[in-house]
């Protein structure tokens, strides 16, 4: 329903004009992700792995369903990235844009690759790829796996830091914390509390890709968290079937970031 810009960045047209919804300047479409699944790297068992990634573009490319994910990141690139990856490099502006950052976690260290990005602060991946950002970039960090709570909310090594350290940098720019999968060891736990810790840093969505292309929702609304949301169950086609009005207030919050 929302940001669906990011694999066809048609529908979103469709989706817009067929609610009568009017785009305004502070809409955001992210084609930032746009094809971000030619990153994914795999396991040896071909199960998609954690892997970090955050990139910074103009803001049409968040805005404009008609900009072009291809001028600042191709194919080619999304490919260079999974290849760094793979090889278990990580990805320091390593695309001819310079303009992505990407990591999978530490094999020695085990530190989680959201941490890798993040840290240390002042000179960490992200400092580094939010020097050539201005307050008209749109800025969008994806972690394929939601931030594992004991370590990454909770833990001593929390990211907490290294976000607000990042959105302190742009504080009325366009930011987006973007998740795809619920961190396996966390499904029991009590998320909606440890993601409004997030959310209050910055604006925190959960995509994936659905039948109809790449979807992605806003995870708290008002300070409320959206527990369907957690669940997966409004990418489940055949289990939720969104009305017309929420689809518009969906649509809307999503659309106008903070
Ligand atoms: C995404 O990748 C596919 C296959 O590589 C390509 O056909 C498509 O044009 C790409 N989409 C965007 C928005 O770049
Ligand atoms: C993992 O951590 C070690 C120790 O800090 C470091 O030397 C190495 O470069 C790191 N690996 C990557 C891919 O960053
Ligand atoms: C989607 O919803 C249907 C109907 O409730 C259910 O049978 C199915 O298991 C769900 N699929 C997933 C992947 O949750």
């Amino acid at each position: 329903i929302v940001l669906k810009a990011f694999l066809f960045p048609s529908s979103v047209l469709i989706v817009l004009l067929y609610l009568g919804v009017q785009s305004t300047e502070r809409d955001v479409k992210p084609g930032a992700l746009a094809n971000i699944s030619n990153v994914q790297p795999k396991t040896k068992m071909q199960i998609d792995a954690q892997y970090a990634i955050a990139i910074s573009v103009q803001r049409a490319q968040c805005t404009d369903v008609h900009a072009d994910i291809q001028n600042v990141f191709s194919n080619k690139d999304a490919k260079h990235v999974k290849d760094e990856l793979s090889k278990g490099q990580k990805c320091l502006l390593c695309t001819d844009s310079r303009n992505v950052i990407a990591a999978r976690p530490n094999r020695t260290t085990k530190e989680h690759s959201e941490h890798v990005l993040l840290y240390p602060l002042g000179e960490s991946p992200m400092d580094k790829l939010l020097e050539q950002a201005d307050q008209n970039s749109c800025v969008v960090f994806y972690s394929y796996n939601s931030p594992c709570v004991k370590k990454c909310i909770r833990g001593e090594d929390n990211i907490l830091n290294g976000l607000s350290n990042w959105i302190n940098t742009r504080k009325n720019g366009m930011n987006a914390f973007v998740f795809n999968e619920i961190w396996q060891k966390d499904k029991k736990k009590n998320l909606a509390e440890e993601f409004l810790k997030i959310n209050a840093v910055v604006p925190l969505y959960r995509c994936k890709i659905t039948s109809d292309g790449m979807e992605c929702w806003k995870c708290v609304e008002n300070n409320n968290v959206d527990t369907f949301l957690i669940k997966g169950w409004h990418f489940n086609k055949s289990f939720f079937k969104p009305t017309m009005s929420n689809q518009f207030i969906i649509l809307q919050s999503t659309l106008s970031f903070q």
